[in-house]
Parts: structure tokens; sequence; C-alpha cells
């Protein structure tokens, strides 16, 4: 099978601590001896950090962003070196660079690509062109939200949602101020058009990916219970 994962710079790289990233890189290496992956690297608080100094030169929106893509490059550089010879040698900065790197047979690792966006929406469009078997979105929330549970007692989690649904959350979050949705509206909506198996997890311990991964590529039983975050359906 062919996985597209998304793993949150919150996740990655917090407290940049060396740590995370051989975490995640003994289990990328378990994962890529039974399937291919792509693993897609968001920029966490060094890229807020980078982004606010940015805006407080009075730099634009696009200039910002170049930054954060540079950053999620930096994260991606990062849990290649723990990879090692598993991985393919440098992050690819396009759709159709990541699709010749896969054919090197490596663990392929990237971050960002175009401004107006985040690293979950690369994941889902890669995941489209690539045709990818599953998605996870590996985060540092346990999954999607009715509301946002840090401001309203009553959200419930979803286990399981229609990828319509997780559109409509992600809208409704998105247009309240300092709300943060799980996924980025694009993403959501990319979710949707191309209807991947799609997995938001908390993804603070890479052993929980892997399992999860693990059991839901065998497809006999679906995982169910807190690791697995939200399952998004068609
Ligand atoms: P992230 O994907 O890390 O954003 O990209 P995030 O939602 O803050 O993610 P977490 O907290 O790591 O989960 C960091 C920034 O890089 C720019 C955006 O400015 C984004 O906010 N970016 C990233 C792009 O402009 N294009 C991309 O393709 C990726």
């Amino acid at each position: 099978m062919l996985i597209v994962l998304s793993v949150g710079g919150s996740i990655l790289a917090k407290d940049l601590d060396p740590k995370h990233f051989s975490a995640y890189a003994s289990a990328l290496k378990e994962l890529a001896n039974k399937h291919q992956i792509v693993v897609v690297t968001g920029g966490g608080v060094a890229a807020r950090n980078y982004i606010d100094v940015a805006r407080g030169v009075g730099a634009n929106e696009v200039v910002c962003d170049f930054i954060g893509i540079d950053i999620t490059r930096l994260n991606a550089q990062l849990l290649i070196a723990a990879l090692g010879n598993t991985a393919y040698p440098e992050p690819p900065t396009t759709y159709k660079e990541a699709e010749s790197a896969l054919t090197s047979g490596k663990i392929v690792v990237m971050g960002g690509v175009i401004p107006g966006q985040t690293t979950d929406a690369v994941s889902a469009i890669l995941a489209e062109y690539l045709n990818a078997d599953m998605m996870v979105i590996a985060t540092s929330v346990d999954g999607v939200y009715s509301s946002d549970p840090r401001e309203d007692p009553e959200a419930k989690k979803f286990d399981v949602m229609t990828a319509k649904e997780l559109v409509g959350i992600v809208i409704s979050t998105e247009m309240k101020a300092g709300s943060k949705s799980p996924v980025d509206p694009l993403a959501s909506k990319i979710i949707e058009r191309c209807n991947i198996d799609t997995i938001i997890m908390d993804g603070t311990d890479p052993q929980d990916v892997l399992e999860v991964v693990l059991q839901e590529a065998v497809k006999t039983e679906k995982v169910t219970g807190v690791r697995l975050g939200t399952r998004i359906i068609g």
C-alpha cells in the first residue's frame, strides 16, 4: 500500500528535541518494511516564531508563507537525517518530484510546496495525485470535534464522520478568530473530492501511528478506540 503521512510540526519538532525525530524514524522504518511511505512534515513552533518576526517587520502573507515552507523543509531534512539511507536524501519541492523520488523505493520526506496552504493540504493533494491507498494526519489533538474542545465543554469527538461533515466543521471552526481546526479547509475539500481513506489522530507517540496504519492496512478489522482518532469516510 502507498500511505501518505502528514506529521504536524507541533509533535515532530516539539522543543526541537532529537528524540522525537528518532522515534518517528524508527516507526517509519518499520512501516516501510511493509508499505511505501511519503511523509509530509509541518513547521511547528519554529515556523510560527519565524512568521511572527516576518510579520513584525512588515512582510506580507506570501513572504510569511515562504518562510513557513522553509521551516517545514528544515524539519523534513532533520527527519531524513534521522532515517539515514532508508530515506530519499532530499525533500522534494513539488508533487511531481515526490512522484519521481518514490521510484527510488525509499521513504520520501517533504515539507511545504506553495504559499497559501499548510502541509495538511500538501498531504491531501499528494495523496490524490499519487492515488495513495490511505492518508494519516498525525497531529497534537486526538481527532475531530464538533467544536473547539478548548472553548466548548460540550464538544463531541467524532470516531467516524463523512468528508462532507469534515468540511462543514473545519469551515465553521476556521471562521472563529483564534480557533484552529485539526486540518486546513483546503485539505478538507481535497479529502472530500478524492474520497481517500483518511485518519486524523494523535501522533504524539509514533508507535500509535504505526499500529493504527498496520492494522488499517490489513482491512480485515478496522481499528477502533482511542488511538484511532477520527476516521473520515466518503
Ligand atoms: P504547517 O503545515 O506546519 O502549518 O506549515 P500549521 O497548520 O501551523 O501546522 P502544525 O502546527 O505544524 O500542525 C507552516 C506554515 O508554512 C506555510 C504556511 O504559512 C503555514 O502556516 N506553508 C506550508 C505554505 O505556505 N505552503 C505549504 O505548502 C506549506
